[in-house]
C-alpha cells in the first residue's frame, strides 16, 4: 500500500522520520541521555578492528561509519564490497569483529563473505532490516534497524536506518574500550536524537528539491562531491541518481577532482556539493571554485545560508541525515522529470540472491 504517495519510493523516504523514531526508541533512553544495551554478548574492549561488508547502499552506509567508529570509539575499520572481500585473502588475527549490513538479509556476496569467517574473528554481527533473514541466522549478534519492508528498489529508510544502527556500535564500542566520556556521549546523543525532527524538516522543503531537479535533470553526467562522512554520502547519492534516473553520475572527495576527473567538467556539468558543518568547508569552497571556474552548474546544499539549497540547522550527524533526505527526494524527482520507472528500476532486482 503507498499510501497518498504515487510510489514505493516515495512513500519510503516519507516513513524517515518514523522509521528512525522507532529504531532511536531501541537505541538510546533519552530520559537517562544513555544509549540501551544493544548487541549483548558482544564486547568491542579486545576488538583489534571492526571490518564491515556490504554491498551498494549498505556499502556505503559501512564507509560512513567507517569514519564514525574511528573517530568515536578510536578502533582501526577495515570496509570492503562483500563480493570483493570473499576472494582477497585478507590476513585475519582472529580478534576482528566483523559486522554485515544488509536490509535484506539475503544477498548472496555478503551471505557467503560472513559464511566465510565463522570460527576466524571474534564475532560477527549483523546489521539487517529482516530479523529471520539468512544473514541474521548466519550471525552470532544481529541489530534490527527496523525500518519496516522497504518496497522500492531503490534504498532509501534503510540506509538511514543503517547509518543510525552502526552509529549506535560506534557509540557502544566506544564505550566498552572506555573511549567515551559523558560529555562527548552526551553532545553526540543530542545530535542522534535531533535525526527525525531534522529528517521531517528536510522533508518540507521538498518543492525547493524539486525545483532543483527540474534544472539538472537533462543532463548526461552529473559529479557529487563531499569530504569526511560526506564523501560517502555523495557516492550514495550518485549511486541513486544512477539508478532510478539513469543520469551518468559520479563521486568525488572533494578535493579529488583536480587529479583527474575536472577534465570532465564542462560548461553546465551539474556539480553538487554536499557542505560539512565543521570546518572542512574551506578546503572544499577551493575545490568549488576551480569546478566553477570551469562553467560547472555547481549546487552547495548544507546548513549554511550561502548554499544553494538550504538544509536545517543541526550537528554533524543531524545534518548528514539531511543530506540523505536531499539526495533521495533529488534522484527521486529527477526520475519523475525522465519518466523512468521509479520502484522498479531497470535491470536491477530488490534482493541479489545469486553472487
Ligand atoms: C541501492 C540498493 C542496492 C542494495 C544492495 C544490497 O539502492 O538498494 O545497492 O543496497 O543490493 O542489498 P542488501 O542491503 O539487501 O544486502
Amino acid at each position: 500500500d503507498k499510501g497518498p504517495w504515487p510510489h514505493f519510493m516515495r512513500k519510503e523516504i516519507e516513513e524517515q522520520p518514523e522509521s528512525l523514531a522507532r529504531l532511536l526508541g531501541a537505541l538510546v533512553d533519552p530520559a537517562a541521555g544513555s544509549l540501551k544495551p544493544i548487541l549483548p554478548g558482544i564486547d568491542f574492549a579486545s576488538a583489534d578492528r571492526i571490518v564491515l561488508i556490504a554491498c551498494g547502499t549498505a556499502h556505503y552506509a559501512c564507509l560512513l561509519a567507517s569514519y564514525w567508529i574511528e573517530e568515536i570509539a578510536r578502533l582501526p575499520v577495515e570496509v570492503d564490497i562483500a563480493s570483493e572481500y570473499r576472494y582477497r585473502n585478507r590476513p585475519l588475527t582472529g580478534r576482528e569483529i566483523v559486522i554485515a549490513v544488509s536490509q535484506s538479509g539475503e544477498t548472496a556476496d555478503t551471505l557467503s563473505a560472513l559464511k566465510a569467517l565463522a570460527g576466524r574473528v571474534a564475532a560477527r554481527v549483523a546489521v539487517v532490516n529482516v530479523a529471520t533473514s539468512s544473514i541474521a541466522r548466519e550471525a552470532d549478534a544481529i541489530l534490527d534497524i527496523l525500518a519496516g519492508p522497504e518496497i522500492g528498489v531503490a534504498s532509501t529508510k534503510a540506509y538511514s536506518g543503517q547509518a543510525m544502527g552502526l552509529l549506535a556500535i560506534a557509540l557502544k564500542a566506544a564505550r566498552d574500550r572506555g573511549m567515551l566520556s559523558d560529555d562527548r556521549l552526551g553532545e553526540i546523543l543530542a545530535d542522534l536524537v535531533s535525526v527525525p525532527r531534522i529528517v521531517a524538516e528536510t522533508l518540507c522543503g521538498s518543492d525547493d528539491i524539486e525545483r532543483l531537479a527540474r534544472r539538472l535533470s537533462p543532463a548526461r553526467d552529473m559529479f557529487f562531491l563531499g569530504r569526511g562522512v560526506n564523501h560517502p554520502m555523495a557516492l550514495e547519492a550518485a549511486l541513486k541518481m544512477k539508478e532510478i534516473s539513469y543520469i551518468h553520475a559520479e563521486a568525488y572527495p572533494a578535493g579529488e577532482l583536480k587529479h583527474g576527473p575536472i577534465a570532465l567538467i564542462d560548461t553546465g556539468t551539474p556539480v553538487v556539493v554536499f557542505e560539512n558543518v565543521d570546518d572542512l568547508n574551506e578546503k572544499t569552497a577551493s575545490n568549488v571554485a576551480e569546478v566553477a571556474a570551469r562553467g560547472a552548474d555547481v549546487v552547495r546544499i548544507g546548513p549554511s545560508g550561502a548554499c544553494d539549497l538550504v538544509t536545517p540547522a543541526a550537528g554533524p550527524v543531524g545534518s548528514l541525515f539531511a543530506n540523505a533526505v536531499v539526495a533521495q527526494l533529488l534522484s527521486y524527482f529527477v526520475a519523475l522529470e525522465k519518466g523512468t520507472d521509479v520502484d522498479q528500476p531497470r535491470n536491477l532486482a530488490k534482493s541479489v540472491t545469486v553472487e
